[in-house]
Protein backbone atom coordinates (compact mmCIF):
# COMPACT_ATOMS: atom_id res chain seq x y z
CA UNK A 1 0.00 0.00 0.00
CA UNK A 2 1.74 3.23 -0.88
CA UNK A 3 2.06 6.09 1.83
CA UNK A 4 3.20 9.43 1.72
CA UNK A 5 6.35 10.75 2.61
CA UNK A 6 6.19 14.08 3.35
CA UNK A 7 9.43 16.31 2.27
CA UNK A 8 9.95 20.24 2.75
CA UNK A 9 8.56 20.79 -0.26
CA UNK A 10 5.40 18.30 -1.94
CA UNK A 11 4.27 15.15 -0.57
CA UNK A 12 5.87 12.60 -2.14
CA UNK A 13 5.12 8.59 -2.41
CA UNK A 14 6.68 5.93 -1.44
CA UNK A 15 5.61 2.66 -2.93
CA UNK A 16 7.13 -0.96 -3.73
CA UNK A 17 9.03 -0.69 -6.99
CA UNK A 18 7.34 -2.98 -10.25
CA UNK A 19 9.29 -4.07 -13.12
CA UNK A 20 7.56 -1.53 -14.83
CA UNK A 21 9.80 1.16 -12.67
CA UNK A 22 13.27 -0.55 -14.42
CA UNK A 23 13.60 2.22 -16.73
CA UNK A 24 13.30 5.27 -14.66
CA UNK A 25 15.02 3.41 -12.23
CA UNK A 26 17.78 2.40 -14.14
CA UNK A 27 17.97 5.83 -16.17
CA UNK A 28 18.32 7.67 -11.86
CA UNK A 29 21.36 4.89 -11.55
CA UNK A 30 23.32 5.79 -14.36
CA UNK A 31 23.19 9.13 -13.57
CA UNK A 32 24.20 9.07 -10.09
CA UNK A 33 26.32 6.00 -9.32
CA UNK A 34 29.88 5.39 -10.41
CA UNK A 35 29.55 2.00 -10.98
CA UNK A 36 26.18 1.20 -12.00
CA UNK A 37 24.05 -1.67 -11.19
CA UNK A 38 22.92 -3.62 -14.33
CA UNK A 39 19.79 -3.95 -15.24
CA UNK A 40 19.34 -7.64 -14.82
CA UNK A 41 20.83 -6.80 -11.02
CA UNK A 42 17.87 -4.81 -10.44
CA UNK A 43 15.39 -7.36 -11.74
CA UNK A 44 16.91 -10.27 -10.09
CA UNK A 45 16.59 -8.07 -6.74
CA UNK A 46 12.28 -7.79 -7.41
CA UNK A 47 12.14 -11.77 -8.08
CA UNK A 48 14.28 -12.81 -4.74
CA UNK A 49 11.90 -11.23 -2.71
CA UNK A 50 13.81 -7.87 -1.46
CA UNK A 51 12.35 -4.88 0.11
CA UNK A 52 12.66 -2.42 -3.29
CA UNK A 53 10.84 0.98 -2.92
CA UNK A 54 10.64 4.14 -4.78
CA UNK A 55 10.06 7.79 -4.42
CA UNK A 56 7.30 9.25 -6.69
CA UNK A 57 7.29 12.57 -6.58
CA UNK A 58 4.45 15.42 -8.93
CA UNK A 59 6.28 15.06 -12.39
CA UNK A 60 5.31 19.33 -12.74
CA UNK A 61 7.99 19.55 -9.40
CA UNK A 62 10.66 17.61 -11.34
CA UNK A 63 12.97 19.22 -14.10
CA UNK A 64 13.17 16.87 -17.32
CA UNK A 65 10.48 14.45 -16.91
CA UNK A 66 7.61 12.91 -19.23
CA UNK A 67 3.99 13.62 -19.48
CA UNK A 68 3.41 10.64 -16.69
CA UNK A 69 1.48 12.46 -13.42
CA UNK A 70 4.03 11.28 -11.31
CA UNK A 71 8.02 10.99 -11.33
CA UNK A 72 10.49 8.10 -9.89
CA UNK A 73 12.69 10.71 -7.87
CA UNK A 74 14.34 8.03 -5.72
CA UNK A 75 14.86 4.12 -4.82
CA UNK A 76 16.15 1.82 -2.13
CA UNK A 77 16.45 -1.73 -2.03
CA UNK A 78 17.01 -3.78 1.32
CA UNK A 79 17.90 -7.56 1.94
CA UNK A 80 16.32 -8.76 4.98
CA UNK A 81 17.09 -12.28 6.73
CA UNK A 82 18.38 -13.80 9.35
CA UNK A 83 17.69 -10.89 11.74
CA UNK A 84 19.71 -9.02 9.91
CA UNK A 85 19.13 -6.44 6.87
CA UNK A 86 21.28 -4.71 4.36
CA UNK A 87 21.00 -1.75 2.52
CA UNK A 88 22.23 -2.84 -1.43
CA UNK A 89 21.30 0.43 -3.47
CA UNK A 90 19.95 3.87 -2.46
CA UNK A 91 19.98 6.72 -4.79
CA UNK A 92 18.06 10.34 -5.66
CA UNK A 93 18.17 11.96 -8.59
CA UNK A 94 20.13 14.63 -9.27
CA UNK A 95 17.43 17.52 -9.48
CA UNK A 96 15.80 16.03 -6.32
CA UNK A 97 18.99 15.75 -3.86
CA UNK A 98 19.08 17.59 -0.53
CA UNK A 99 15.94 17.87 -0.16
CA UNK A 100 15.48 15.63 2.67
CA UNK A 101 14.36 12.82 0.49
CA UNK A 102 17.02 10.11 0.90
CA UNK A 103 16.64 10.52 4.74
CA UNK A 104 13.18 10.33 4.63
CA UNK A 105 13.30 6.69 2.99
CA UNK A 106 15.76 5.33 4.86
CA UNK A 107 13.52 6.53 7.92
CA UNK A 108 10.66 4.93 6.25
CA UNK A 109 12.66 1.68 5.18
CA UNK A 110 13.85 1.35 9.11
CA UNK A 111 10.32 2.07 10.48
CA UNK A 112 8.85 -0.97 7.74
CA UNK A 113 12.22 -3.55 8.92
CA UNK A 114 11.68 -3.00 12.60
CA UNK A 115 10.97 -6.45 14.41
CA UNK A 116 11.61 -8.49 11.42
CA UNK A 117 15.20 -7.58 11.75
CA UNK A 118 17.85 -6.04 14.69
CA UNK A 119 20.43 -4.52 12.34
CA UNK A 120 20.97 -2.79 9.49
CA UNK A 121 24.23 -2.84 7.79
CA UNK A 122 25.52 -0.94 4.34
CA UNK A 123 28.95 -0.71 2.67
CA UNK A 124 30.09 3.31 1.05
CA UNK A 125 32.67 4.30 -0.42
CA UNK A 126 35.31 6.26 1.87
CA UNK A 127 35.11 8.98 -1.38
CA UNK A 128 31.46 9.42 -0.97
CA UNK A 129 31.20 12.15 1.58
CA UNK A 130 27.80 12.79 1.03
CA UNK A 131 26.32 9.45 1.24
CA UNK A 132 28.55 9.46 4.66
CA UNK A 133 27.34 12.52 5.90
CA UNK A 134 23.75 11.37 5.53
CA UNK A 135 24.31 7.63 7.42
CA UNK A 136 26.23 9.83 10.38
CA UNK A 137 23.27 12.11 10.45
CA UNK A 138 20.67 9.18 10.57
CA UNK A 139 22.44 7.18 13.44
CA UNK A 140 25.19 4.79 11.91
CA UNK A 141 28.15 4.06 13.40
CA UNK A 142 30.77 2.28 11.34
CA UNK A 143 31.47 -1.08 12.31
CA UNK A 144 34.06 -2.26 9.73
CA UNK A 145 36.13 -1.64 6.56
CA UNK A 146 36.77 -3.99 3.44
CA UNK A 147 39.82 -3.06 2.11
CA UNK A 148 39.56 -2.70 -1.84
CA UNK A 149 36.47 -3.71 -2.08
CA UNK A 150 35.03 -1.24 -5.16
CA UNK A 151 36.40 -0.59 -8.32
CA UNK A 152 37.70 3.60 -8.30
CA UNK A 153 38.82 5.45 -10.99
CA UNK A 154 42.41 4.48 -10.27
CA UNK A 155 42.63 0.77 -8.68
CA UNK A 156 40.07 -0.17 -6.11
CA UNK A 157 38.62 1.91 -3.00
CA UNK A 158 37.88 0.77 0.42
CA UNK A 159 34.33 0.38 1.94
CA UNK A 160 33.54 1.59 5.11
CA UNK A 161 30.46 -1.16 6.92
CA UNK A 162 28.22 0.89 8.87
CA UNK A 163 25.66 -0.39 10.89
CA UNK A 164 22.32 0.64 12.86
CA UNK A 165 20.59 -0.81 15.53
CA UNK A 166 16.74 -1.17 14.70
CA UNK A 167 14.37 -1.18 17.93
C1 LIG B 1 23.58 10.01 -0.96
C2 LIG B 1 22.21 10.46 -1.50
C3 LIG B 1 21.29 9.23 -1.58
C4 LIG B 1 21.64 11.51 -0.53
O1 LIG B 1 20.33 11.85 -0.99
P1 LIG B 1 19.63 13.22 -0.58
O2 LIG B 1 18.16 13.04 -0.76
O3 LIG B 1 20.28 14.33 -1.30
O4 LIG B 1 19.98 13.32 0.97
P2 LIG B 1 19.24 14.26 2.03
O5 LIG B 1 18.72 15.48 1.35
O6 LIG B 1 18.31 13.44 2.84
O7 LIG B 1 20.48 14.73 2.89
C5 LIG B 1 20.77 14.11 4.10
C6 LIG B 1 22.13 14.56 4.60
O8 LIG B 1 23.12 14.05 3.74
C7 LIG B 1 24.18 15.02 3.68
N1 LIG B 1 24.27 15.53 2.33
C8 LIG B 1 23.38 15.38 1.32
N2 LIG B 1 23.87 15.98 0.21
C9 LIG B 1 25.07 16.50 0.55
C10 LIG B 1 26.07 17.21 -0.16
N3 LIG B 1 25.92 17.50 -1.46
N4 LIG B 1 27.20 17.56 0.50
C11 LIG B 1 27.37 17.26 1.82
N5 LIG B 1 26.45 16.57 2.53
C12 LIG B 1 25.33 16.20 1.91
C13 LIG B 1 23.82 16.12 4.65
O9 LIG B 1 24.30 15.76 5.92
C14 LIG B 1 22.34 16.05 4.62
O10 LIG B 1 21.74 16.59 5.74
P3 LIG B 1 21.45 18.16 5.81
O11 LIG B 1 20.83 18.56 4.50
O12 LIG B 1 20.54 18.29 6.99
O13 LIG B 1 22.80 18.80 6.00
C15 LIG B 1 22.35 11.14 -2.89
O14 LIG B 1 23.35 12.12 -2.84
C16 LIG B 1 22.66 10.17 -4.01
O15 LIG B 1 21.77 9.61 -4.65
N6 LIG B 1 23.98 9.95 -4.26
C17 LIG B 1 24.40 9.03 -5.30
C18 LIG B 1 24.15 7.59 -4.93
C19 LIG B 1 24.85 7.20 -3.63
O16 LIG B 1 25.97 7.61 -3.36
N7 LIG B 1 24.15 6.35 -2.84
C20 LIG B 1 24.68 5.86 -1.59
C21 LIG B 1 25.59 4.71 -1.86
S1 LIG B 1 26.13 3.93 -0.33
Amino acid sequence: VPSALTAKKEALLVRAMTTDDLDAVQAIEQSVQFHPWRPAHFANCLKTGNLALVVEAPAASVPSQTSAPHAIVAYAIVAVGGREADLLNIAVTPASQRQGIASRLLEYLVAQITGRADTLFLEVRVSNSTAIHLYDKLGFNQVGVRPNYYPARSGREDALILARTLS
